[in-house]
């Protein structure tokens, strides 16, 4: 099927069934960071309120790089991976040294930043500045990995760039925000990793995995 045709599914349904998440109501780069740092490894629920006390605490770039780390560290406290707010306030240093407070907007410029990956870097290019980079975490790979029937493991060099290219094929090039929104609630909420109820799913009419009768079989990884 046309990529236009999957991206227009997944868009509606997300219309119809997203979460009101606070991180989803602003453009601002900085608070989309704040939430996409606090959401890696920790769960919504949970992340909400974390989210909450650090725009709080901390309005701007330039008030979190002149935090001292311990204030840092305290409003991390209970999130655990520390270094993922030792790198936050690393990276808010940066921002205001190399690039004049401004949070950046070009996708090479918002990489090099400490502690932000390939996965960071789309989230915040593309929900702040409609950057066109596909979004490729757990729930992408899980959704891709059914719709098109795609047994090469997650896990891989070869996986993550197959999976790669093809999230980014399917990205809508005028959307790509809520594109990448779209598909990763979709993930998180529909095609969930077990028990996925495929009665009520739009795309279940062109789900490769769902013709097979084999949802679950999908992710492959391939373990060590
Ligand atoms: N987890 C990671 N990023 C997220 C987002 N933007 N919305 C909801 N959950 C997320």
């Amino acid at each position: 099927r046309e990529a236009f045709f999957i991206s227009h599914i997944l868009i509606r349904w997300y219309d119809q069934n997203k979460r009101d998440l606070p991180w989803r109501e602003t453009k601002d780069p900085y608070f989309i960071w704040l939430s996409e740092v606090i959401l890696q490894q920790t769960r919504v629920a949970q992340g909400y309120d974390y989210y909450t006390r650090f725009t709080e605490s901390f309005p701007t770039v330039a008030s979190l790089a002149e935090a001292h780390e311990d204030e840092v560290l305290k409003l991390w406290q209970g999130l655990g991976y520390y270094s993922r707010a030792r790198n936050l306030h690393a990276a808010a240093k940066m921002i205001v040294s190399d690039f004049d407070g401004v949070f950046p907007s070009i996708y090479k410029d918002i990489l090099s930043l400490k502690g932000i990956g390939e996965y960071t870097a789309a989230a915040i290019g593309s929900f702040a500045f409609e950057l066109p980079h596909a979004v490729v975490d757990g729930n992408v790979f899980r959704v891709l990995s059914r719709l098109f029937g795609i047994a090469t493991p997650i896990d891989t060099t070869q996986g993550k760039k197959l999976f790669t290219d093809l999230a980014n094929e399917l990205l809508d090039q005028k959307h790509p925000g809520e594109h990448n929104q779209a598909i990763m609630e979709f993930g998180a909420l529909q095609c969930v990793p077990v028990s996925p109820n495929c009665s009520i799913c739009p795309l279940s009419d062109i789900c490769l995995a769902y013709s097979q009768n084999k949802v679950t079989a999908y992710p492959v990884k391939q373990g060590k």
